[in-house]
This record gives C-alpha cells, sequence and structure tokens, in this order.
C-alpha cells in the first residue's frame, strides 16, 4: 500500500543490525515510500550483522559510524549529505545497548563504567546526531528525527536496569531539543514509545519473553510490531505529522493507557 509519502525525502538510518531490527523494517518501508537514505550502524555492529544485505535491497550506502563518536557523526552527516545529493528531511536513532544488562547485572550491583556507556550509547548519542546535525546545518525545514523508547521510562521493570534512566534521558532530549531546533529551523524531534518486539536488543533482556505477554494481554489491539513501527516513523516522516514535534508518542496498541484488561481479569480468576 504504499503512496509515495516520502517521495523526494532523503535521511539516515540508524540501528539496522539484522532483519528483525526496527531500522530494518523502516529501511525498507521508507523505500517503498520514496525516500532515500544511507545506512549506517557501529562498526562491530556491520561485522556480526547483515547490514550489506539491506543495503543492496534498499539501493542505500552504508556509512559506518559509533553513534558516540562526535567524529564519526560529522563524518556520517557530511557524506550523507553528498551521496543523497542534498541537506536530510529525516533521521532515525534506532539504538539501544546496555553493558549492564548483556552481562546480567542487577540493579543493585550496577557497573557504573558501564552505567556511563549504556547512557552515552542509548541517550547522549541522540543529543550528539541533533548537535552534530545543527551544526552542520544538516536539515531541511520541517524535516523530522525520532528516536525509539520505551515505557520504562515512565515506569519500573525489575530487569530493564539502566537502560530506564537512559530512555528518559532519551525523551527528555527530544523535548530540549525540539524546543530549539523547531524554533531554531522548523525541524520536528519526538521518540517513539514502541511495544516490547522481538528483536536482538529486545529479547536481550532477561524475562522478555514474559513482558512480551503480558503486555500482549494488557493491549486492546496486541502488541505492534517492528512492522508497525516502521510504518509510525514514514508517517512522522511525512508532511502529515508537520506540527508534532517534543512529543513522547506511545505506539504500544493501548497499553499504557490499560489498567486491565478482560483478557488479563480471565486469566488471573481462573
Ligand atoms: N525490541 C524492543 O522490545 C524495543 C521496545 C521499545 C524500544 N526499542 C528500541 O528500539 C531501538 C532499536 O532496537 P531494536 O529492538 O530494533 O534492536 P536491535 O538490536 O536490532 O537494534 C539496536 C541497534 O543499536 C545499535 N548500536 C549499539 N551500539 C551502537 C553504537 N555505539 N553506535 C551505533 N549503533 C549502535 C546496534 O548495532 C543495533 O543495530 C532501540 O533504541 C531500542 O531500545 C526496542
Amino acid at each position: 500500500m504504499a503512496n509515495n509519502l516520502l517521495k523526494g525525502k532523503r535521511g539516515i538510518i540508524f540501528g539496522a543490525l539484522d532483519e528483525n531490527s526496527i531500522a530494518w523494517k523502516t529501511a525498507l518501508k521508507v523505500k517503498e515510500e520514496g525516500g532515500s537514505f544511507t545506512l549506517t550502524n557501529a562498526p562491530i555492529a556491520m561485522r556480526l550483522g547483515t547490514i550489506n544485505q539491506l543495503a543492496a535491497a534498499c539501493g542505500a550506502e552504508v556509512i559506518p559510524a559509533d553513534a558516540t563518536s562526535e567524529a564519526d557523526l560529522n563524518n556520517l552527516f557530511s557524506k550523507s549529505m553528498e551521496v543523497l545529493g542534498g541537506k536530510l528531511d529525516f533521521v532515525l536513532h534506532s539504538i539501544g545497548m546496555s553493558p549492564n544488562i548483556r552481562k546480567g547485572k542487577e540493579y543493585g550491583d550496577m557497573n557504573y563504567d558501564w552505567y556511563l556507556k549504556t547512557i552515552d550509547i542509548s541517550a547522549l548519542s541522540f543529543h550528539k546526531v541533533l548537535q552534530t546535525s545543527e551544526k552542520l546545518d544538516a536539515m531541511n525545514e520541517w524535516g523530522s528525527v525520532v528516536a525509539l523508547s520505551y515505557i520504562a521510562a515512565q515506569r519500573a521493570y525489575p530487569d530493564y536496569t539502566d537502560m530506564a534512566q537512559a530512555k528518559a534521558m532519551l525523551e527528555s532530549i527530544a523535548r530540549s531539543y525540539g524546543q530549539r531546533y523547531g524554533s531554531m529551523k522548523k525541524v520536528r524531534v519526538n521518540t517513539i514509545s514502541q511495544s516490547p518486539t522481538k528483536t536482538t536488543a529486545g529479547t536481550g533482556i532477561s524475562g522478555f519473553d514474559v513482558f512480551f505477554d503480558f503486555a500482549q494481554m494488557m493491549s486492546p489491539l496486541g502488541n505492534a510490531t517492528a512492522e508497525d513501527c516502521a510504518s509510525y516513523c514514514v508517517a512522522m516522516f511525512s508532511d502529515y505529522t508537520r506540527m508534532v514535534t517534543m512529543q513522547n508518542l506511545m505506539h504500544d496498541g493501548g497499553f499504557s493507557a490499560s489498567g486491565i484488561t478482560k483478557e488479563l481479569v480471565e486469566r488471573l480468576s481462573k
């Protein structure tokens, strides 16, 4: 059901690791809607993942960048404008990583070097992306920048540990930078708070299957899939959402507004 919603628009898509990645599905959908873009990921992820297959399918160039490195981001934005032939209209920040979660650390036993790394990769990198883009004057007016968040920014989840703080900061950066970039250049900045999704980052969290099933039962529409999220990103990059900025947009099938659902009541009263 492609509608050429992004015809003539250029952008950068961060975070496609493999075909399960939300960024991977978004790249395919953006392509389908007529947008052109460069793809990027951390050099190590490019070796572990399959981004080159996606690049071939989309006719996109891959420009490696560690999103915590200002030098890499500078190179990425400059090269992307060169390759795509002009300033950008959209950016997807689809990046998250916690060494503490990877190593199975409890919230009462955090390694603080890793904690800082979690914040740097999963939140501060968003500020670096925005600041690099502003300094290079890389975005066109009415451009749209989106980062992906999770409801653990607002509610406590035992195994999400330091990523909860990273997501809270990510959403805060969207508000602060959205205010600045909007008044300066009419660039929009938002976060999309996505349902639990079966990807490398998602399933790396212990207990993932349980909170995936719980969210499924607590959401009148069910969990939003990675494809659904890709469609929402396209909508956010399109001109149909021009006045939406500085928001954390819940994309969760109704989970965040549900107290309890009939399905859960029936299940628990058995
Ligand atoms: N999967 C879920 O349940 C879920 C739910 C809500 C939000 N999200 C968010 O969606 C985003 C995408 O995650 P995903 O679920 O598609 O998983 P994913 O593992 O496919 O994507 C995470 C990406 O982050 C990249 N990354 C890690 N360190 C990086 C660095 N230093 N520089 C550049 N890139 C780096 C990884 O290489 C990977 O491509 C993340 O922000 C994640 O927190 C995921």
